[in-house]
């Protein structure tokens, strides 16, 4: 279930592939299983519900119908094939002019569909992890109805989201639905979600309204919802009612009854809110409120520019001071009151980037240190009191940051207990895979890859490398912050749709690490995000997330199936955009596809190549011609050599589309390890080329002995090797 290649279906891909021309309906996120027949259309007009009673469907279905005769919807993109050109045009006259008519059903309706009946195996099923997701709709030929069955009513929401976008205008104002048409459909993966951020800058109800909207029609399920920061406190707590002194103003709370309307708001579009009440670090406004003790460096200098005098990540800094009982009352009266507002048995109670500076402002924390303990030792104190003292308050499925098992700085030094959900952040696979190895269920959220607010420029203002006139250093010749680069946004660059989708955030795992994946989770940080760009930032790239975990990004064959999404999330940003979700474009509506024209990199026949002491090994790489001869620089460190056995042999699979590659270099070199993934730079345009590394750096012998495993699922990333934790980041 849980694998992409899995995903696609076999059977049904040849006649789908066929009749796709026909057929404009192109449902986001693209169902595990979609078989269109050819028998022409059913026109759709009123149409009742029969189904068995359960207030969340009726809504759904009103909604739905309502959507479908209001909106009338002419696809905005199909999935015709992709005109051919030849690679420099030769003249010939009149050919291929031909004008264009638009079509958009199959001809004159022989039926109409009256009613859609709907069969729920356990209408008592909560909205909860792990509810049972699965769809099947039918419309069957001879019919006048549209057949659906659920386990759950959440599996039927999304059935009717599908239904939704299956039924189209016929161009000339009328419904229709193309028939017969079979969908059984289900999730990969349970987690599917964004991340929102109302604690740097305050996001307003209706738009957070407006999210749950598109999280629904592309049938994401989960909304992370980062309430508070050390920058602001916009929620109301009864036991504490000064916290929301700390809002940016009165008008920017969340009092608990807005909280439980976007709760159930959610809830009758089958998305749970899990809320993250970010402790002990990223925590100042509102707890300063109950009692300053309890924190420490708060609104402490925030030195922008020595980064080992750094107090926080970001300005404003505070911690909760982990070693005064008071916050452990504090900290539990605040959780037992969220928990009684989010009825969602998971809690996410943050965890990340602690700072061991900060509690140099602690008297008792400097006590810790002097006898000999760590900032670990500290952390590890937090998780032993702080997890206890929440479970005995509401016993919840724990969520918190990698940090607490990864952090380079100040990971907790003793025992995490595994049944935290622990969310996956930095140097993309090689964190999935060590805590999934270490037995961890995993959120996928690496800011390599999903996350959303990168690539902006930075936000300090008081910063004087922008104040640089002229390009590059003129001592040393290097590139300055601000030319190039990331101009300091410390995950540049912007995470593109086609970058999120191409993730295979399970390349390599075992099954059983596999098994430990929950789905991913994009999050939207807000130092640069409030209601006027939270859509346009979010939408359409959460819905390509929202593809890769409901049926994958591969086709039938097991290729990524980038350049077919194309059509579909094109038409589903125009969609977004009818349904009031202000999705950001993405190209021009006509053109854009010059590189789609290209088969998706994959099914380029990627060719294999072994480099053993820095030469590409020309027996093995015979089949590949085109890519021999280069030379390959490798490290000549010997004690990383030693240590890490055999770092000078290793195995590149290239997928470079054909193009001549030579010569090149592998970087960087001083940081190979054995399972890294890494760019290759083209010496002559001094580009990064595509490329996975696979099996990297096997040991000596067994690279000529060893079978080249079959094309797997491989990452067509940069280096996550360079981007992790250097000078920090967010959340
Ligand atoms: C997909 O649907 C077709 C037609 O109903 C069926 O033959 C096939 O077994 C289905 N595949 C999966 C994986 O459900
Ligand atoms: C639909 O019916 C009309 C009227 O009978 C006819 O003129 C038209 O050609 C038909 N269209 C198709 C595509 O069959
Ligand atoms: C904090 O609480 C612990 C037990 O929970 C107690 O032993 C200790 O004396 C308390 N510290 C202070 C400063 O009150
Ligand atoms: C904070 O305290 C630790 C441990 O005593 C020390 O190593 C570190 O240098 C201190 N940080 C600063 C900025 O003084
Ligand atoms: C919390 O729930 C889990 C799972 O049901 C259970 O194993 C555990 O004992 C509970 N802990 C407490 C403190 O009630
Ligand atoms: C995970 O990473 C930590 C810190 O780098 C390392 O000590 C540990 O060995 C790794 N574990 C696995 C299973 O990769
Ligand atoms: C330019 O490079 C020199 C030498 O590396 C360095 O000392 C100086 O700080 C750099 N200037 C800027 C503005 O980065
Ligand atoms: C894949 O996993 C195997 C087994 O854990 C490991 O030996 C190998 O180095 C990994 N390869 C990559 C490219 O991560």
């Amino acid at each position: 279930m849980r694998d992409f290649i899995l995903a696609s279906v076999l059977t049904a891909s040849a006649l789908f592939a066929r009749h796709a021309d026909a057929v404009a309906a192109n449902p986001l996120p693209k169902p595990a299983n979609i078989t269109w027949g050819d028998s022409g259309c059913f026109s759709f007009a009123a149409v009742t519900l029969e189904a068995p009673h359960h207030e969340v469907l009726q809504d759904a279905f009103d909604r739905v119908t309502k959507t479908i005769t209001k909106l009338k919807w002419i696809p905005a993109a199909t999935e015709a094939p992709v005109r051919a050109f030849d690679p420099f045009p030769t003249p010939t006259g009149a050919a291929s002019k031909r004008k264009h008519r638009r079509q958009y059903g199959s001809g004159n309706c022989t039926a109409s569909i009256t009613k859609v009946k709907i069969h729920i195996a356990n209408t008592h099923a909560e909205l909860q992890h792990n509810v049972d997701e699965s769809y099947e709709l039918q419309v069957a030929p001879g019919t006048d109805f549209i057949d659906i069955s659920a386990q759950t009513v959440y599996g039927a929401l999304h059935a009717l989201t599908t239904l939704q976008q299956i039924v189209i205008n016929d161009g000339s104002g009328r419904l229709i639905i193309e028939q017969p048409v079979s969908i059984k459909d289900k999730p990969l993966y349970p987690v599917r979600g964004v991340m929102i951020d109302t604690g740097r800058n305050y996001i307003s109800k209706s738009k957070i309204l407006e999210q749950i909207d598109g999280m629904s029609l592309s049938k994401l399920n989960v909304l992370h919802w980062h309430l508070v920061d050390s920058q602001s406190w916009p929620v109301e707590i009864a036991a504490y009612p000064d916290m929301t002194e700390d809002a940016y103003s009165p008008n920017e709370v969340f009092s608990q009854d807005t909280l439980k309307e976007i709760v159930s708001y959610a809830a009758a579009r089958g998305v749970r809110i899990i809320p993250e009440i970010d402790m002990p670090g990223h925590a100042s406004s509102g707890w300063k409120q109950i009692d300053e003790s309890i924190l420490t460096c708060t609104d402490s200098w925030w030195s922008n520019d020595v980064w080992a005098a750094h107090t926080a990540v970001e300005p404003n800094p505070g911690q909760l001071d982990i070693l005064n009982n008071k916050t452990y009352e504090v900290t539990a009266k605040v959780y037992k009151e969220m928990t009684s507002i989010f009825p969602d048995n998971w809690f996410h109670i943050g965890g990340d980037e602690l700072f061991l500076n900060c509690n140099n402002f602690s008297s008792l924390a400097v006590e810790f240190f002097k006898s000999g303990k760590s900032m670990g030792d500290l952390y590890q104190y937090w998780v032993d009191r702080a997890i206890p003292n929440f479970r005995a308050q509401a016993n919840k499925t724990f969520v918190m940051w990698e940090d607490v098992k990864l952090s380079t700085a100040v990971a907790a030094t003793g025992e995490v207990p595994k049944n935290i959900v622990l969310q996956a952040w930095n140097n993309g696979l090689t964190h999935i895979s060590n805590l999934t190895a270490q037995g961890y269920r995993v959120i996928v959220s690496s800011s390599d890859f999903v996350y959303l607010d990168c690539g902006f420029g930075g936000w300090v203002s008081n910063d004087p490398r922008y104040n640089l006139q002229i390009n590059p250093n003129a001592t040393d010749g290097s590139p300055n912050f601000n030319w190039g680069g990331g101009g300091g946004s410390w995950c540049a660059p912007y995470k593109t749709w086609q970058r999120i989708y191409d993730y295979d955030f399970t390349f390599n795992l075992t099954d059983t690490q596999k098994g430990l994946i929950q789905g991913a989770i994009a999050p939207l940080w807000s130092e640069q995000v409030d209601d006027v760009v939270i859509s346009q930032k979010m939408w359409p790239r959460a819905a390509a997330l929202a593809e890769l975990v409901w049926s994958g990004n591969r086709d039938a064959n097991g290729k990524k199936r980038t350049t077919e999404l194309t059509q579909r999330i094109l038409n589903f940003r125009e969609y977004l955009v009818a349904n009031g979700v202000g999705a950001s474009p993405l190209m021009p509506k006509r053109g854009g596809k010059s590189r789609a024209q290209q088969p998706d990199q994959e099914s380029a026949n990627p060719s294999w190549v072994n480099i053993v002491d820095g030469k590409v090994e020309s027996s093995l790489a015979a089949a590949n011609k085109k890519n021999v001869g280069g030379e390959v620089q490798q490290t000549t460190d010997k004690t990383l050599i030693e240590s890490r056995k055999s770092v000078h042999v290793c195995r590149l699979r290239f997928l470079d589309l054909g193009r001549i590659i030579t010569p090149f270099t592998v970087g960087p070199p001083a940081s190979l390890r054995q399972g890294d993934i890494n760019t290759v730079t083209d010496i002559e345009s001094q580009r990064p080329i595509d490329i996975t590394t696979q099996s990297f750096c096997l040991g000596t012998e067994n690279v000529a002995s060893e079978a080249l495993p079959a094309p797997a699922p491989s990452p067509r990333s940069e280096s996550s090797l360079v981007s992790a934790n250097i000078g920090g980041g967010m959340p």
